[in-house]
């Protein structure tokens, strides 16, 4: 495991673009695992501005997003598609078609999932990048997850639900239900980058990255990978 500091959120946005610039400079066929929240935002907005002054070309890149809002479609300013597309897909120059969001408004959920794995499957991963949860969940698999599963309908723990209220008007709109990625779908990424920033997330990131390996902690699963790389700001780094 890798750990590199940053003083802020902004430094850590920086340094967590810079690594994913290099993967796609590296290899520009690359399939990439994105994460949504506050938290890789700032690194979108870098990513966004090295394009447009010709560092950076997506047009061979393909994504897979490890999460969607069961209920919210495309259009719907919450979901993750419209999250994606306003803070990243719309201002590079990915093609449509190589963009992989899951629909939480399919008729049949179940297949939906079964599908984006067998989809994640045929092309493979090569880096994902992740987020962190306040619970420590990694994309939407929450405390007790089994480390096994693969991309499924799950139910969204209330603190995440809460947590997450923020980006709602009202706090009941917040779906009680998506689809996630699994954990076995995550560690099979070639690379992982995993990204925190702030103090409350600290006390969770010591215990992903140096706790006991448990499904209490999703992301301690994260310590078992052969390539992971941590970016995260001192306010996050503080009790490690
Ligand atoms: C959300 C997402 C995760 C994300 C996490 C942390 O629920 N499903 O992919 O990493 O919560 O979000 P934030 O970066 O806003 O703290």
């Amino acid at each position: 495991m890798r750990i590199i500091s940053a003083k802020d959120y902004q430094q850590m946005s920086r340094h967590s673009a810079n690594v994913v610039s290099a993967q796609v400079i590296l290899k520009p066929d690359s399939v990439i695992g994105l994460a949504t929240g506050s938290t890789p935002m700032g690194m979108y907005t870098q990513l966004i501005k090295w394009y447009q002054k010709g560092d950076l070309d997506f047009s061979n890149v393909v994504t897979f997003n490890l999460d969607e809002y069961v209920g919210l479609g495309k259009e719907d300013e919450h979901s993750y598609y419209n999250f994606m597309l306003k803070n990243f897909f719309d201002h590079i120059n990915i093609k449509k078609e190589n963009v992989h969001i899951p629909s939480g408004i399919a008729d049949d959920i179940d297949l939906e999932c079964s599908e984006y794995e067998r989809k994640i499957k045929s092309y493979g991963i090569d880096f994902q990048v992740l987020g962190i949860g306040h619970n420590g969940h990694i994309g939407f698999n929450e405390p007790y997850t089994h480390f096994g599963r693969d991309t499924r309908k799950v139910e969204l723990a209330e603190l995440t639900i809460l947590a997450n209220s923020r980006f709602f008007e009202n706090p009941n709109d917040v779906p009680t239900h998506a689809i996630s990625m699994g954990m076995r779908t995550i560690m099979q990424a070639k690379k992982i980058l995993l990204l925190a920033s702030g103090k409350h997330k600290a006390s969770v990131l010591k215990q992903a990255l140096y706790g006991k390996i448990d499904p209490i902690v999703p992301a301690s699963i994260l310590q078992l990978h052969t390539d992971i790389t941590v970016v995260a700001d001192m306010d996050a780094l503080s009790e490690i």
